[in-house]
């Protein structure tokens, strides 16, 4: 080969090189405006109802130990992290009173409520780099047994990210004191998830959560 050939050869490599860098670096810059623009969808619900950024943290926590317990990679746990952290931006789009009704809701109330799921996946799939977690956040309250919604899916029919959401969505519900409710204890809690398996929840992602969160409980206290 001469020297021009592998010279003209090196410096084509170079600019494919650069030409790479430059598309990761705006799929990064582009994935940073989407988290921003997301966090201020979440602050913007929370400032209604005063609790969806503390409870999105607490469910990003849970969902992640599951998630960990399971093997995942590091990208599908950073795709769990995000799925876990916007899971109720919907909420962005329910008027505030039905957030912050101190008593049961009525029937209208509960229906308009119930598309929040659906409203979440909305929002993520208007950005092209987290579209596919839209599926995940729009089944985050399917049952195991189907009674759930939107769509009634069961088993494992729902995605995983969506049961191992349902799950840690539920235990954070329940151990929260809001204006309306005190929150039941850890143990409580836990023994809730463990009855409602099979029926409510995925079993085997069931125990994997107790599990962790006794482990860290033992930790914690030692
Ligand atoms: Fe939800």
């Amino acid at each position: 080969m001469s020297n021009r050939n592998s010279n003209t050869e090196v410096s084509q490599s170079n600019t494919i090189v650069q030409m790479e860098k430059k598309i990761e670096d705006l799929s990064v810059q582009s994935a940073q405006a989407s988290e921003i623009a997301l966090s201020t969808i979440l602050k913007a619900v929370n400032s209604k109802d005063n609790y969806s950024l503390a409870h999105a943290q607490r469910v990003c926590d849970f969902s992640l130990m599951i998630g960990e317990e399971l093997g995942l990679s590091q990208i599908e746990l950073s795709k769990l992290r995000l799925t876990a952290m916007y899971h109720d931006i919907g909420k962005i789009e329910i008027p505030e009173y039905i957030l912050t009704k101190p008593s049961r809701l009525n029937e209208e109330e509960y229906f308009i409520i119930r598309k929040h799921p659906l409203l979440s996946s909305q929002i993520l799939k208007n950005f092209d780099q987290l579209k596919d977690l839209a599926e995940f956040v729009k089944h985050h309250h399917e049952r195991f047994d189907g009674k759930g919604y939107p769509n009634g899916l069961s088993g494992e029919s729902i995605p995983l990210f969506s049961r191992i959401l349902f799950i840690a969505d539920s235990f954070d519900t329940m151990t929260s004191s809001r204006i309306y409710q005190k929150g039941l204890s850890f143990d409580v809690a836990l023994h809730s998830l463990i009855k409602g398996s099979g029926t409510q929840f995925d079993p085997e992602l069931v125990q994997y959560f107790v599990k962790r969160f006794k482990e860290e409980q033992h930790q914690t206290a030692a």
